[in-house]
């Protein structure tokens, strides 16, 4: 590779969770610190990061088109980086194939890309997809450094990486074992966070609600300690936490939702399937029933909590009878929200060679039903908050001249029309409902 220029621009494309997208800001904020700076929009970047995710589909191919739209028309291309689960499970692939790439770093490592540009701009390519354990976290450049701000929400990564190793799953591989950030440096940096204008905070984990960690007497915490603490800090208006296992939802957590005002109604708790056989083959270690038990519990301590979950259609081996299980316990939930997937053979799973794989029809059909389900339980959920008074954070303008978008405490999106701010709380009357979104009307701002 031919020496360049050191760029001065960049641009970050985040796919997949929304980890990637605390990952990508963080590489944004990396890159700042060099004096890079991110290119309008419209405009080419100097220097592209693509941060890929590799849960499902072809996600390397996609890979691939990514970086052949990136070439100009005159044939050359912008400095490009792979970053995130696609670097680290194929990074060696991605060197070989595609000669445009210059730097592969995987999710443990992207705390190293200035040195990788400063060798890329030396014409060397470099490769790190190493991962340390937590060293990533101490050496980013702290939250709000140089006065960036922050949108009203943001998210905070608590803990990464898995040790569930459920069977259709790559990120055990991908993000590494287990690992909780310690509860110090959350406190920094989520006030660093409030300060830089976030009223709205969601912790993130592969298993959230695996966090644990320690205070500082030395008192052992879980992440609902770690909720409790952040709640205290004046500013900061609302809490959520995102993605949790059902075998880790302790007593204390469930306990802070009836207790916590700032931890909103809301749980995202997959479940995968609705049949004891097919969650025993995907190595859940919960059934449907101790599934449905913590419900209940999570329930009695906030009536009011809105659930959603993750499904995968056509796991290997299901049948037409365990996939109509899974349509009961829809039925049995009435989940608010709900992401729904084909089930994806993700290479090096002990999945992806079972006995049974379910034909691409099959999994459309039965993606098919589980969606209308689905669909027909969010617009329920959401038809019924009509007529409720509630708070919305706002978020960002609307489509029409003078029209808002927030969330309600339930994560629903409400658009309203009249005068506001980002990262105000207004009370707004609910109107109308779509399985999407809802119209208000505005009731009040709270005094500035
Ligand atoms: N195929 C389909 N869906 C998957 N998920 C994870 N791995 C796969 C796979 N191999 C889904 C699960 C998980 C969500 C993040 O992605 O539902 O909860
Ligand atoms: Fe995708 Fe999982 Fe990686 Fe997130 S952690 S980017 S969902 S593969």
């Amino acid at each position: 590779m031919r020496q360049v220029a050191p760029p001065r621009t960049y641009r970050v494309k985040s796919f997949g969770c929304q980890m990637n997208v605390y990952d990508g800001e963080r590489m944004g904020e990396l890159l700042a610190e060099r004096g890079l700076s991110v290119a309008p929009e419209g405009e080419d970047a100097d220097l592209v990061v693509l941060n890929t995710c590799h849960i499902r589909e072809k996600a390397a191919e996609k890979v691939y088109s990514d970086i052949g739209r990136l070439r100009r028309e005159d044939g050359s291309s912008p400095l490009i980086a792979v970053a995130g689960c696609v670097a680290q499970a194929e990074g060696d692939e991605i060197m070989a194939r595609a000669p445009s790439v210059s730097m592969v770093v995987g999710p443990q490592a992207y705390h190293r890309l200035p040195e990788m540009l400063d060798r890329a701009t030396k014409g060397e390519r470099a490769t790190d997809t190493d991962m340390p354990a937590d060293a990533k976290f101490a050496a980013l450049p702290p939250r709000g450094k140089g006065g960036r701000r922050s949108g009203p929400t943001a998210f905070l990564t608590v803990q990464e990486g898995c040790d569930k190793f459920c069977t259709y799953c790559v990120v055990p591989y991908t993000r590494g074992a287990e690992i909780s950030r310690p509860y110090a440096d959350l406190i920094d940096e989520a006030a660093r966070l409030v300060d830089a204008g976030a009223r709205e905070i969601t912790l993130l984990g592969q298993n959230v609600n695996a966090w644990t960690g320690e205070d500082s007497k030395g008192r052992a915490l879980g992440l609902d300690g770690l909720i409790r603490e952040l709640a205290k800090l004046p500013d900061l208006q609302r809490i959520r936490y995102t993605t949790s296992h059902p075998n880790d939802m302790t007593e204390g957590l469930i306990a802070a939702h009836g207790e916590v005002g700032k931890l909103m109604p809301y749980l995202h708790l997959p479940v995968q399937a609705g049949s004891d056989r097919v969650l025993k083959a995907m190595n859940r270690s919960h059934t449907v029933e101790s599934y449905l038990k913590v419900l209940e519990r999570v329930r009695t301590a906030r009536p009011d909590i809105a659930l959603s979950g993750d499904f995968i259609v056509g796991f290997p081996g299901e049948t037409e009878a365990e996939f109509a299980e899974t349509l009961s316990l829809i039925d049995a939930v009435g989940y608010a929200a709900a992401f729904s997937f084909k089930y994806s053979p993700r290479p090096g799973t002990p999945a992806a060679t079972m006995e049974g794989q379910v034909a691409m029809e099959v999994m459309d059909d039965r993606l098919q039903r589980l969606q209308a389900a689905l669909s027909r339980d969010s617009l329920a959920f959401n038809r019924a908050s009509v007529g409720k008074t509630c708070d919305i954070l706002v978020e960002r303008k609307g489509r029409h001249p003078g029209q808002w978008i927030g969330k309600s405490p339930w994560l629903q999106s409400v658009h309203f029309e009249g005068e506001s701010r980002f990262g105000e709380i207004v009370t707004v009357d609910l109107a109308e409902a779509g399985p999407n979104s809802l119209a208000g009307r505005l009731v009040e701002r709270a005094p500035a």
